[in-house]
């Protein structure tokens, strides 16, 4: 696809962002923020059986943190914690579908990623403390 088109979707998933909002009875909810320019994004995640059965996110900020955000909820709905804790920076660059970003755009498109790894390290740290330190260890993204 061309890089025109990559603009379009994200302009999209800015505009109409799917699966943004508050999750009632979240097992976890995750708050950051991109010092830099202030940008935030909360996720909250329901678990059950090691599987993400709902995903929400708010947040405020550039089209590039906000529609990442939007993918990133769409790329880990139903997935098993599993497959998540393996997500890397290279897999959301390629799914937001920009690989040539700048520095800090590349903070960006990052941000909903890093919150939801340290949404996952608060999970399993009450559940598999094995696997949070496993996150916190692999993630180049702490
Ligand atoms: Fe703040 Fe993009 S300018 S995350």
């Amino acid at each position: 696809m061309s890089d025109d088109i990559y603009r379009e979707i994200i302009l999209d998933h800015y505009r109409n962002p799917r699966n943004k909002g508050k999750l009632e009875n979240a097992d976890v909810t995750v708050h950051d923020s991109n010092p830099l320019c202030g940008d935030e994004i909360d996720i909250h995640l329901k678990v059950d059986e090691g599987v993400i059965r709902d995903v929400k996110f708010e947040g405020k900020g550039c089209a590039i943190s906000q529609a990442s955000a939007s993918m990133l909820t769409e790329l880990v709905m139903g997935k098993d914690l599993d497959v998540v804790k393996d997500l890397k920076k290279e897999d959301i660059l390629e799914n937001i579908g920009l690989t040539n970003l700048g520095p800090a755009r590349i903070k960006c498109a990052l941000l909903s990623l890093k919150v939801l790894k340290v949404g996952m390290v608060k999970y399993y740290s009450e559940n598999d403390p094995k696997s949070a330190e496993q996150i916190k260890n692999e993630s180049s993204l702490y």
